[in-house]
């Protein structure tokens, strides 16, 4: 670690590490342009790289967000914060017009381990995240696509809330409009627990034996008869997150494929939340891939969240023959974020050598497989959805009528807090009448999660939910 030249070590530590006291905590909530802070301040973890956090009054709390899923690697990671070190001493920035080793070595590695069709493929990294990966996805579809003016996007989707990107998610509660609302056009997602062709089975994801995947022919009639032109492309979450954690069935998947290429539409998955493992494979192209031995891998794909394991990175990635991006179409001052991509860059290289996505296989199996079994008792549990450490557990006040119990999700929130687990909710799903509803849970912890805390895990959600429920009675 090399010296400081300007300040003494030890002011740079105070400046750091000095506990915050009530006067600048005052200060910050009355200043603070966001309203967002929640209560409690988080100040570190246990232990480097483990899956807890603890707050300012020594609590230590068993993460199942990941903060944001982002986390993969756990809180603090020593690897990571090595390298990120190792890095800043090297280069902190470059113009993004210059190559660096880094740079070089992290689009070399991602065009390799790309899956399917976009395999030795093209990369654009940003610092800031999902929203702006995929407006540069719709820059490059724009690029490459020069007849259509509009994008397919799905009901429940979340793609950003970036002015343009959260025009293509589900409404959000905004005291403003999104902007370039007219080139989406939105159509049913494949939830085949909420079927609105009434199927009624479509538990975990996998469509009614007798469904007839009506949703697969309203994407087709939105696409062939369409007024304004063939669109010029199609965003979809293969595996919807923040709209509840929903797998679409596999049919849907080959067959939005299919209707992509023979009316020449880019396909873009989201993969903000699956890519890098979350799914147990690197990619929830490869999970759809290895489970049922079908390739539905799109033209463009766009990462972010665990990507350099909780350092700011967004990635866009397109298949070899897509038209690159000129220097002014894809461009802003830190879009070559050097430190993020040494993250990056050791981040894969962790998930392949030490087999972490074993361990998400076997420890996401365990935390399903025991809420499943629960739900035998409990018949508030209406769905649990996966794969891998992708968990969602819908809440229903009636089994039948699956009417959406939200009240039981924030109070659970609230016990297992109390309890010390933390636990994730589900995007809000609101319309202008005030129509709400947020009623999936999320257990979405750091893919190194170890046995004793997956077990913890179980524990805590059963102990949580019996409080919760008991607090109805
Ligand atoms: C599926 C999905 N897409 C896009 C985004 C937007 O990413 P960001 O917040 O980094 O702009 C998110 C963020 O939650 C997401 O979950």
């Amino acid at each position: 670690m090399t010296n400081p030249i300007y300040l003494e070590k030890e002011e740079i530590e105070r400046l750091i590490n000095n506990p915050l006291n009530e006067e600048e905590l005052l200060i910050c909530r009355r200043e603070h342009l966001l309203t967002n802070a929640r209560e409690h301040v988080i100040v570190g973890t246990p232990e480097p790289g483990s899956s807890y956090f603890t707050t300012q009054e020594g609590k230590n709390i068993l993460d199942c967000t990941a903060q944001a899923w982002t986390l993969n690697l756990g809180h603090s990671n020593p690897d990571i914060s090595y390298a990120v070190s190792l890095q800043a001493q090297k280069t902190i920035h470059t113009n993004s017009m210059f190559l660096t080793p880094v740079r070089v070595k992290l689009a070399n590695k991602l065009s390799e381990i790309l899956p399917g069709e976009l395999k030795n493929g093209k990369i654009s990294v940003n610092n800031s995240g999902g929203s702006w990966a995929l407006e540069c996805a719709i820059r490059v579809a724009m690029v490459n696509n020069k007849k259509g003016k509009q994008f397919i996007v799905f009901r429940r989707a979340y793609h950003g809330s970036s002015l343009v990107m959260a025009g293509a998610s589900q409404r959000l509660p905004h005291r403003f409009p999104s902007l370039g609302n007219e080139i989406w056009v939105r159509t049913f997602f494949p939830y085949c627990y909420r079927c609105p062709w009434n199927y009624k089975e479509g538990l975990g994801g996998i469509r009614d034996k007798s469904c007839n995947m009506e949703c697969l022919d309203m994407v087709r009639d939105t696409i062939e008869l369409y007024p304004n032109g063939t669109p010029i492309g199609c965003i979809i979450e293969p595996i919807q997150g923040p709209g509840g954690q929903i797998p679409a069935p596999i049919e849907f998947l080959e067959g939005l494929k299919e209707i992509c290429k023979n009316n020449k539409i880019l396909l873009i998955y989201d993969e903000a939340q699956t890519g890098f493992g979350r799914t147990g494979k690197m990619f929830a192209t490869e999970w759809y891939n290895s489970t049922y031995n079908t390739d539905v891998s799109p033209d463009i794909m766009t990462l972010t969240k665990g990507a350099a394991a909780g350092v700011p990175i967004g990635i866009t990635v397109a298949k070899p023959n897509i038209r690159q991006l000129t220097e002014f179409e894809e461009h802003s001052t830190f879009c070559s974020p050097q430190l993020a991509m040494a993250a990056c860059l050791v981040n894969i290289e962790i998930l392949h050598k030490h087999k972490i996505l074993e361990n998400v296989v076997k420890q996401g199996n365990k935390i399903t497989s025991f809420i499943k079994e629960l739900a035998e008792k409990i018949p508030e549990i209406g769905d649990v959805r996966g794969p891998g450490l992708f968990i969602g557990v819908e809440f229903v006040k009636d089994r039948q009528t699956r009417e959406p119990y939200n009240d039981l999700l924030a109070k659970m929130i609230h016990t297992g807090w109390k309890n010390g687990v933390y636990f994730g909710e589900g995007m809000q799903i609101t319309s202008t009448a005030g129509y709400f509803i947020q009623n999936v849970l999320k257990i979405k912890p750091p893919l190194t999660l170890k046995d004793e805390e997956s077990d913890k895990v179980c524990e805590l959600f059963e102990k949580s939910l019996k409080e919760a429920l008991a607090s109805f009675k």
